[in-house]
C-alpha cells in the first residue's frame, strides 16, 4: 500500500513508453499506485499499458515536451488530479559530434531533459507537499562528467542532478526526492542517440535492478542513488582517475 497518510495515490510517470519508465510503471503499480502514463507513442503506451495487472486503475496522456504547447497540454490533461508521486523519467541524448549534430536536438534535449522536468515540478508541487509525496528525477552518470559526443546530453544531465539534488535539500522532512543516476542501460536511449552498439557495455545494468533501487531509495525517505554494483564502480572511476586521462579515454569509447 501507498505509505502515505492522505488518500492521494496517483503516481505521473513521463517517459512511460519503454525502458525505464516500462519498469516504474510495473514495479509502482505493485505498490498499488495508480499511474498516469506519459509519453509521445500511443502504441507504445498501450503496450505498458497492457502490461499492467490493473490497466483499469491507471490512465494514458499523450504530450510532446519539445512542442511549444506540450508541456501546457499535459498539465491540462492531469488538472484536477490529486498527483503523490512524479516521476520525471522522460528524456533522450543526441550522439555524435558537437557540429555535425543539429543545434534544434541539441536544444531539444536540454528541453526534455531538464527544462521539463523543472517546469512540471514547480506547477505541481503545491499538491505534491500537501500529500507528503514524492519525486524521482532520472538522471544519469553522465550528469557526473563531461561527455565527448554526446556533451549537450551530460551537460542537461548535470544540471538536473546538482538542480534535483539541491531541491532534495531545500525540501527535506517535507517530500522525499530521489536523484536516480544510472549508468549505460539496456533501454531504447542507446537507439534513438545514434550511438556505436559497442560503448559502454561493461557497465550496462538491468532495467529492473536500477528501478528496484531508486525505489529502496524513496522507501529509506529519498536520496541520490547510483544503482548496482557496475554503476557504483563507474562512479568510482569517474571520481578517482584525473580528469585529464578520465576524458581521453571518455572520447575514445564514445568515437568508436
Ligand atoms: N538507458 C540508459 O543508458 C540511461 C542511463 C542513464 C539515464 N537514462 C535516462 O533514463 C530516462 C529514460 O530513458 P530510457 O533509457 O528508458 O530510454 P527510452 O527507452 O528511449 O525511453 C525514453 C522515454 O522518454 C520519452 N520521451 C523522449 N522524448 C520525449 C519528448 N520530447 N516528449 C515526451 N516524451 C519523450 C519517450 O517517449 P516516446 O517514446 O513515447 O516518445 C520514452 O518513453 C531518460 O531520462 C534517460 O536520459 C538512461
Amino acid at each position: 500500500m501507498p505509505e502515505q497518510s492522505t488518500n492521494a495515490n496517483t503516481v505521473l510517470i513521463t517517459g512511460a513508453s519503454g525502458g525505464f519508465g516500462l519498469e516504474f510503471a510495473k514495479q509502482l503499480e505493485l505498490l498499488d499506485y495508480s499511474l498516469i502514463l506519459h509519453g509521445r507513442d500511443k502504441a507504445r503506451l498501450q503496450m505498458t499499458m497492457n502490461t499492467l495487472k490493473h490497466p483499469e486503475r491507471h490512465s494514458i496522456v499523450q504530450a510532446d515536451l519539445n512542442a511549444k504547447h506540450g508541456l501546457t497540454s499535459l498539465l491540462h490533461a492531469i488538472e484536477g488530479k490529486n498527483l503523490i508521486g512524479l516521476v520525471n523519467n522522460a528524456g533522450f541524448g543526441i550522439w555524435g559530434g558537437f557540429l555535425q549534430t543539429g543545434v534544434v536536438p541539441q536544444i531539444d534535449v536540454i528541453k526534455t531533459d531538464l527544462k521539463a522536468p523543472i517546469a512540471l515540478t514547480h506547477a505541481l508541487l503545491p499538491g505534491l507537499l500537501r500529500n507528503k509525496g514524492f519525486i524521482i528525477n532520472v538522471s544519469s552518470l553522465a550528469g557526473e562528467y563531461p561527455l565527448p559526443y554526446m556533451s549537450t546530453y551530460a551537460a542537461a544531465k548535470a544540471g538536473l542532478t546538482y538542480w534535483s539534488e539541491a531541491l532534495r535539500i531545500e525540501l527535506d522532512g517535507k517530500l522525499r526526492i530521489v536523484t536516480l543516476a544510472p549508468g549505460p542501460s539496456p533501454t531504447g536511449f542507446r537507439e534513438i542517440s545514434g550511438m556505436p552498439h559497442s560503448t559502454g557495455s561493461f557497465f550496462r545494468t538491468p532495467i529492473a535492478i536500477i528501478i528496484e533501487a531508486a525505489l529502496r531509495t524513496l522507501k529509506k525517505g529519498g536520496g541520490y542513488c547510483i544503482p548496482g554494483w557496475r554503476h557504483k564502480l563507474l562512479y568510482a572511476m569517474q571520481k578517482t582517475i584525473p580528469r585529464v586521462i578520465g576524458l581521453r579515454i571518455m572520447a575514445k569509447q564514445m568515437r568508436s
